[in-house]
């Protein structure tokens, strides 16, 4: 006796032999990527939360000699320790932390964040890091540096943010010292890297600094958004 496949005529379950290639009959189309989750918003990048999926990105980043040689924090980092690293600024109050991504590409390049944030003082620690290498030097620790200053003073109402950089880093002190950030001191040899103690120079930039700067460089008509356009 032959048994013939019956020809599909009526629903795609109706003739399928196993429960497998019934659900594989049914299963919805791949999802398409979904819309980039945009926080705050840029020239060219904009911020993002750092989400756990970051963290092979991160790790790479933060391991790499280049970038560690200039963070306070510089131990090895292994996977279950960037992980819960993430996981625990994202649940704090005192932190804001975000990925740095690239408009155009939604390209993830560093991460930003303002800590320590004290309500009463309403001052705040500035961090960044454009953790590729391939993107340093063009421009995004800039603009990421001045949108992060943007969202502390008009959005936390903070009131001043200072930072520390290390004597050798001359790359941040330049950025900082043109976006307009004050010296404030150094602490003297109180680094140590690369065979060599370094010098610790601090900077600050107050609100009413920062409300000078922005009336003359970057007026609210730059920040466009692409949500909102
Ligand atoms: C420091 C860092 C944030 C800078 O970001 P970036 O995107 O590379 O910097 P930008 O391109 O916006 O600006 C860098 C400026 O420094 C200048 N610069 C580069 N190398 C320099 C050097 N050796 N000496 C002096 N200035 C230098 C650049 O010419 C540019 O200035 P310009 O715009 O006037 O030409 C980034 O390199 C980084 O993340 N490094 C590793 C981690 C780190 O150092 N974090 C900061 C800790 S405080």
């Amino acid at each position: 006796m032959i048994i013939e496949r019956p020809r599909k005529t009526g629903h795609p379950l109706e003739f399928s032999s196993s429960p497998r290639e019934r659900l594989s009959e049914v299963a919805p189309a791949p999802a398409r990527d979904p819309a980039p989750v945009i926080y705050y918003m840029g020239r060219r990048i904009y911020f993002r939360p750092l989400e756990p999926e970051d963290e092979p990105l991160l790790r790479r980043w933060v391991n790499d000699p280049r970038v560690w040689r200039y963070l306070v924090h510089r131990p090895p980092m292994n996977a279950p320790r960037e992980r819960a690293y993430i996981e625990t600024l994202g649940r704090s109050d005192k932190d804001y932390v975000f990925g740095i991504a690239i408009k155009e590409t939604d390209r993830l390049i560093g991460s930003v964040g303002l800590h320590r944030i004290d309500p009463i003082c309403r001052s705040a620690t500035f961090g960044l890091m454009i953790g590729d290498v391939n993107y340093h030097n063009r421009g995004y620790g800039t603009e990421a540096t001045r949108l992060a200053l943007k969202f502390g003073f008009q959005e936390l109402n903070l009131n001043r943010i200072e930072l520390s950089v290390f004597g050798n880093n001359w790359r941040a002190i330049r950025l900082y010292q043109k976006v307009g950030f004050v010296p404030e001191g150094c602490f003297r040899q109180a680094q140590y890297r690369n065979g060599q103690y370094q010098d610790e120079y601090r900077f600050a930039m107050l609100r009413e600094e920062w409300n000078r700067l922005t009336d003359l460089e970057v007026p609210d008509s730059d920040y466009v958004t692409r949500l909102g356009a």
